[in-house]
Order: structure tokens, then sequence, then C-alpha cells
């Protein structure tokens, strides 16, 4: 009998585990594929070390203009995987030894939920106090024709597959423009393939400021990248992406496409019926705390689908731990920041100007080019990255933050403070920045106006 299982071990699963094993529990912690979850093996840290490769050689080649001569720089694509490979094997490791550190039994193999307090794993039932539902998601996959032969076929590739790639693709197409779609398209472009994003709506970047978002296009649409927007991809094959505008039809060549349109939770098969463990629109419901709609059974991270994101996903797991272990706690979702890893990086946290109208607050907004940092100029050559703040009317509240340039995804930690801790104009006018930092321009941005 265990105090608590966990189902699924990627950031929800493995930091709930950890707590509850450092607290005392006695914990089972079941993962099908790998320790980490597609956070660890095939999402987020994975793509930053590539990007992070492609950041390396995008200074190399420009080196000149920062009085740095290198001659015959080239990226090794090979080389660059292995070391993705290597990065992602040094921290699935350092989850293996906090689990161990923590006294988590940890079980290989496919769960299945069997009752309120059992779940099934490779052929033997566990019962447990409390059940924890960490299983994630999987990517969505439009029912296009030839996705699902291409993807059987090694031609269409999800964002598993795409990070292992032996060779670069000359031709890489792009089925949509969002957060994953927008940092792979990053790296082929800096590696050398040739990149099309083709996105269903009018601008890339999904929920990101307009301003932001268009400014990113025309920097990437400098860089190489040709984006195909108000596009509907009607068909694929093995050397062409097909697709329609206004009634007309195009095709563009491809040897890979990436098909990223989004994520859905993973809570098929994993036995939700035998516990009565109710959804909505495929995502488990829960409440403030994490628990579903059956008393001890609680769900954390994108298998509530709620915000999709590993730091989203590590809180609920927290949030969820303390309640079981009788502590008061409960989410909040007003300032979970996001972060676009692309170069220069995106970055929000709060209300975007769209979001803020749409739930008719009354707002201002001020806007402020990076080039007012000093460390900005002197870092980059060129200066197009802006600072966006959205501020309540009448309170004086800062809602919403929004970044684009380098150190942004650094930097916005600090505004989802601010929004969190409720700060005011005045608040963060008398906050001192450390100077010279690109952060500064957060303080800038007040200065300059009168606020
Ligand atoms: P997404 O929701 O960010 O973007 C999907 C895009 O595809 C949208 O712009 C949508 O309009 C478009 N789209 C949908 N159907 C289409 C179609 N048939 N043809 C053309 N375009 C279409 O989803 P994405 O990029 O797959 O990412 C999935 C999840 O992973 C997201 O929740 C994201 O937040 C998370 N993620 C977060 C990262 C980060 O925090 N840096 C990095 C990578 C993923």
């Amino acid at each position: 009998m265990y105090d608590l299982i966990v189902l699924g071990g990627g950031p929800a699963g493995y930091l709930a585990a950890e707590r509850a094993g450092h607290a005392g529990l006695k914990v089972l912690l079941i993962e099908k594929r790998a320790l980490g979850g597609v956070c660890l093996n095939e999402g987020c840290i994975p793509s930053k070390a590539l990007l992070h490769s492609a950041k390396v050689l995008d200074y190399a080649k420009h080196g000149a203009q920062y009085g740095v001569k290198a001659e015959g720089v080239s990226l090794d694509h090979k080389a660059v995987v292995a070391r993705k490979n290597k990065v992602v094997k040094t921290l699935v490791s350092g989850v293996t030894a906090l689990m161990k550190a923590n006294r988590v039994q940890v079980a290989e193999g496919v769960g299945v939920i069997t009752g309120k307090h059992t779940v099934a794993v490779n052929g033997t039932e566990h019962e447990g106090k409390y059940l924890l539902i960490c299983t994630g998601s999987e990517p969505f996959l439009p029912p296009i024709p030839g996705v699902k032969e291409g993807l059987e076929r090694g031609i269409a590739l999800t964002n598993r597959e795409i990070l292992d790639l032996p060779e670069l693709p000359r031709d890489l197409v792009v089925i949509g423009g969002g957060v994953i779609g927008l940092e792979m398209a990053s790296y082929f472009n800096s590696a050398g393939s040739r990149v099309t994003v083709i996105e269903m709506l009018p601008r890339i970047a999904g929920a990101t400021d307009s301003e932001i978002s268009s400014i990113l296009q025309k920097n990437y649409e400098e860089k190489g990248v040709t984006f195909q927007l108000n596009a509907k991809v009607t068909k694929i094959t093995d050397t062409e992406v097909f697709y329609e505008r206004g009634g007309e039809s195009y095709s563009v060549p491809a040897d890979k496409t990436l098909i990223s349109v989004g994520r859905k939770p993973s809570t098929s098969g994993i036995g939700l019926e035998a516990a009565g463990v109710y959804c909505e629109r495929g995502a488990i419901v829960t409440d403030k705390t994490g628990q579903t709609n059956i008393a001890g059974i609680y769900a954390a991270g994108d298998v509530n689908g709620k915000s999709m994101l590993a730091h989203t996903a590590y809180r609920e797991a927290e949030v969820a731990v303390n309640n079981i272990l009788g502590k008061k706690d409960a989410m909040r979702y007003n300032a979970i920041p996001s972060v676009i890893y692309t170069n220069p990086e995106a970055a929000a946290v709060g209300e975007t100007e769209e979001s803020a109208r749409e739930k008719g607050l009354e707002i201002e907004t001020v806007t402020q080019q990076m080039m007012y940092s000093g460390r900005y100029v002197a870092e980059n050559l060129t200066g197009d990255g802006i600072c966006k703040l959205i501020i309540a009317k009448k309170s004086r509240a800062l809602l919403g933050v929004h970044l684009l340039g380098n150190y942004a995804s650094e930097i916005i930690y600090g505004a989802g403070v601010m929004i969190e801790t409720e700060l005011r104009v005045q608040d963060v006018k008398e906050l001192v920045f450390p100077h010279p930092t690109v952060c500064e321009i957060i303080k800038v941005c007040l200065g300059n106006k009168r606020m």
C-alpha cells in the first residue's frame, strides 16, 4: 500500500514524487517511456540545446560585426544532436538520482488506473491512498491527407522525431506557426535548411502580443524563413506540401514536414473510466487544489489542458502534493510567464492588450524600444526589440509585460513577480534595477512617460 501513486514521470510527476517522498510519504512513480517526460527528453530541454548551438553559430557568422574574425564557420548537425543527447542524459540521470534520494519507488511501464485507489503496471496491481495523474500531452495530429502515412514513413515529424534527425532537411515545411513551429523553424533556418512556415491564422505566435509577433515574423523573413499565413494545408506528400489560401491552391517543396498544430492532453487508455474521473474536451477537470471530481485523485500538468507549460506543471504538482499533505495551497494562473526561444527571444506574462480589452479592462499601454537599454545596444547588431507594458487605468497596477529581445526569457520572471505581487506603476518606479542590464527597459518604459 502506497501513500501516493503518481502516473507519469514528466515535470509534474517527478516533482510531485520528489516532494511527497521528501515529506515522508511512500510513493510509487510509474513512467512508460523515460523519466523527465516530454520536457526533458523531447521538448523544452533538447530544443534549447539545439537552439543554443544555432545561437553560437549565428554569433560566429556575424563575428566580424563585433570585431571578431571567425573564418570557415559551419554547423555540424550530427555533433549538435550528439551534444543535445548528452544534455538530456545528464538531466534525466539527475531526475533518477532525485527519485532515489527521496526514496521514490519507480516502475517502468504503462500504468492503468483500475479503481479509485488502484493502478496496474506490468501485470501487478498497486494500491494507493492518493492518486496523482500526470500523463501529460501528445501532439495533435490533424486529419490532413498524407499526415498519417508521412509519420509512418518518417517524412512527417512531430516534436519528438525532429529533434533526432540524422541529416538536415533541404526543405523543411512547418505546419503551425506556434511555439514549437517557430523554435524549430529558428534552429533549422540557422542550420541551413530552407524553411517555410504554414499557419492558418493571419499571424504567427498565437496569443503573443500582435506587435511582437509581427516584428518576430519580419526578423525571420529577413533571415530567410518564408511564412504562408491564412493558409489551409490540404495534403502532404513525400516531396511537397499543398495548401490553399483565398480559394487558390499552392504547393511548396518539402523533404520533411513538422506537424506542430498544438497538443492534446493524454487521457485515453489510462483507465480514467475505472475511477470515474471526469474530463471535458479530452482534459481532466481539476479544482484549484488540483483535485479531480473524485476525492483523493488529483491531476497536474498538461493533462488538465489548462496551461500546457512545464513550469505550470511544476507548480500544479506542488499545489496537489501540498493539499495531499494537508497544507492549504491553491493554483493561480494570472502570472504564468511564457517564452518563445527564438533569436531574438520573445517573452510575456499577464494580460496582452488584446486579452485585457476582451475582458473589458480599462488599460493603458506603454511601449519602448529595447535600444533604450545600454546593454542591449552594446550587445545587439539590430535594434528592433521592444518592451510593452499593460497598465490598469484606474488602479495603476501592472497587468502585463511583453518583451522581444535577448535575455527576455530570463527577465520575464521578474515581471511575473511584479504582477503576482500586484505592484503598481509607482512601486516599480521605486525599485532599483541593476545597470547596465536589458531588464532596465521595464523601468525606462515607466520613467520616460508621465505615469
Ligand atoms: P501552439 O498552440 O503553440 O501553436 C499551434 C499553431 O498551429 C497555432 O498558431 C495554430 O493557429 C496553428 N494551426 C493549427 N492547426 C493548423 C493547421 N491545420 N494548419 C496550419 N496551422 C495550424 O502549439 P505547438 O507549437 O504545437 O506547441 C504545443 C504546446 O507546447 C503549446 O502548449 C506550447 O505552449 C508548448 N511548448 C512550449 C514551449 C515553450 O514554452 N517555449 C516550447 C514548445 C512547446
